[in-house]
């Protein structure tokens, strides 16, 4: 038995170091960013364990949540942990905020043996447009504080502060749109270059999030094919150097941008890079398999870009689909996941960019509530009000694969209602109330998918608590039951 274990685990630890080891520089592999904006979430543990399973080396998380810090003890996979945007203002102000943060975030896991935190993201995006400026004068300050914390807390060497910024702010202009006239937009340029000297002076790098499918959604005019890594009809050529993908081409205009500034050797990291599969006429699983894949290889490949040549070091986006993410940007918000909410991979990818075509493992022994669906009773003829409970479902759930282009998107009034009601029911754990809409829902035990539209039943980690509690009640409501009938048939 000891022996037939010991094989066992011989057998995996070779099959994770052979992922793992193949390989040469110890920096590559790919990453991968793990959020958590969900509303049912996977086992912390579980999700680990396959993320091992198929050889991610690296996990970039947006917040230190206890759970998931937990999970991660043992497991040396290297860790980026995130703070978010709200907790800057905080810690720009008070160097012992830092400290704090930093003990309980960061001294509780990084012992020998813990978690392998390898860098802190201070903030993520401070810089976006949308945010009218509110982080520029701050996100400084704050990763200064962050990153002495961490000195004083004797991980100066081993851990670095960094902050993910997105790519719109560096731009070439219009009049020369080629990497090398590349610079960092106006409005942030100063901002930008004194977070790039701080880092420079920790030996920490510069963090950029890089997304050809944006280029592709906010442009109808953008060449398909250079969004994609398997060559483009129309090369770009700048000087010397010929670019076949944006990616590439975004990220030499960032790396003239440093150069610029007179830091052409920083060392960049790209925090977020990848492709959705639904909620646009773009985001589907061919395109973000064709994408990510491409994406990997070209990492493994450890060619770099036409400017930078070596190894890359990225981040895909993202691990597990998130339904609660904020849908404001674009519809295609809440399906980023390589995974879905479930665990299951939803195309294959081969980590090790050899091309093998090697499968992903799924999160194993995940629990679903009932195969139970709720679905517009096609017994009610009487449809007034419809289009309101469909508009009430879907402001409460995630009702993006009805839209335009679209999983969903084919279906009748009658599918779209049953589509909405659904998601809203599983949402709220399968609860009968939650399949009423005035009398014109009911339940079904008849899988109502079609083709790729499919109505998911939601998995059994949600809000646990209404369940269970539940059930006791029952339970003593029918031991009470039983005494009353006793006591009634004994006087
Ligand atoms: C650890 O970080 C999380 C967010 O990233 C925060 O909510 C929590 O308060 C931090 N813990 C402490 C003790 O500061
Ligand atoms: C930014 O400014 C615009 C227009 O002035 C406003 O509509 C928006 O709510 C602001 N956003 C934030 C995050 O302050
Ligand atoms: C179903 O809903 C989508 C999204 O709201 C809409 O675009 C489509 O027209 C609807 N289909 C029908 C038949 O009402």
């Amino acid at each position: 038995m000891i022996m037939i274990m010991t094989i066992l685990l011989c057998f995996s630890t070779t099959f994770i170091s052979f992922v793992s080891c193949s390989g040469l520089d110890p920096n590559l592999g790919v990453g991968v960013n793990w959020g958590t904006m969900t509303s049912h979430q996977l086992p912390p543990e579980k999700v680990v364990e396959m993320m091992r399973a198929n050889g991610f080396k690296k996990v970039k998380l947006f917040e230190a949540e206890k759970r998931i810090m937990e999970a991660l003890i043992g497991s040396e996979i290297e860790v980026m942990v995130g703070i978010p945007n709200f907790m800057l203002l905080d810690l720009s102000q008070d160097p012992s905020y830092a400290d704090y943060w930093v003990d309980a975030n960061i001294t509780t896991y990084a012992y020998p043996g813990g978690v392998n935190i390898k860098y802190v993201a201070v903030g993520n995006e401070p810089f976006l447009r949308a945010y009218n400026a509110t982080y520029l004068q701050i996100t400084l300050p704050a990763l200064k504080n962050v990153q002495n914390a961490l000195i004083r807390a004797g991980f100066g060497s081993k851990i670095k502060a960094t902050v993910p910024l997105n790519a719109d702010i560096y731009e070439s202009p219009e009049s020369n749109p080629v990497p090398s006239a590349g610079d960092f937009r106006l409005d942030i340029k100063d901002a930008t270059i004194e977070i790039v000297e701080f880092l420079y002076s920790n030996d920490a790098p510069f963090t950029v999030n890089i997304y050809p499918f944006l280029s592709l959604y906010g442009n109808p005019y953008f060449p398909m094919d250079f969004a994609f890594f398997d060559g483009s009809n129309r090369p770009l050529k700048d000087g010397n150097y010929l670019y076949t993908n944006v990616f590439d081409a975004n990220y030499d205009t960032l790396v003239a941008s440093l150069t610029k500034a007179g830091y052409p050797d920083m060392k960049i990291i790209v925090g977020e890079i990848g492709w959705p599969t639904d909620g646009d006429i773009h985001a589907n699983v061919k395109s973000a398999k064709r994408f990510n894949q491409g994406v990997i290889n070209h990492v493994m490949g450890s060619k770099g870009t036409p400017v930078r040549i070596g190894p890359l070091e990225i981040y895909l986006f993202s691990l597990l689909d998130e339904n609660k993410k904020s849908i404001a940007p674009g519809s295609f918000e809440t399906h980023w996941g390589i995974f879905e909410y479930n665990g299951k991979p939803k195309y294959q990818l081969d980590l090790t960019g050899s091309k093998r075509n090697k499968g992903l493992a799924p999160v194993l022994g995940v629990r679903y509530m009932s195969r139970k669906w709720c679905v517009l009773n096609p017994r009610v003829k009487e449809l007034n009000g419809l289009a309101k409970e469909i508009d009430y479902a879907c402001s409460l759930s995630d009702c993006t694969s009805l839209g335009y282009g679209s999983s969903c998107n084919h279906l009748s009034l009658a599918g779209n209602a049953s589509f909405a009601f659904n998601m809203y029911y599983q949402l709220n754990d399968q609860s009968d109330w939650a399949c009423e809409f005035s009398g014109l829902g009911i339940v079904t035990r008849e899988d109502p998918s079609v083709g790729e539209c499919r109505f998911p039943v939601t998995i059994a980690y949600g809000t646990l608590v209404v369940p269970v509690h539940r059930k006791v009640l029952k339970v003593l409501l029918g031991v009470l039951e039983g005494c009353i009938v006793f006591l009634l048939l004994v006087s």
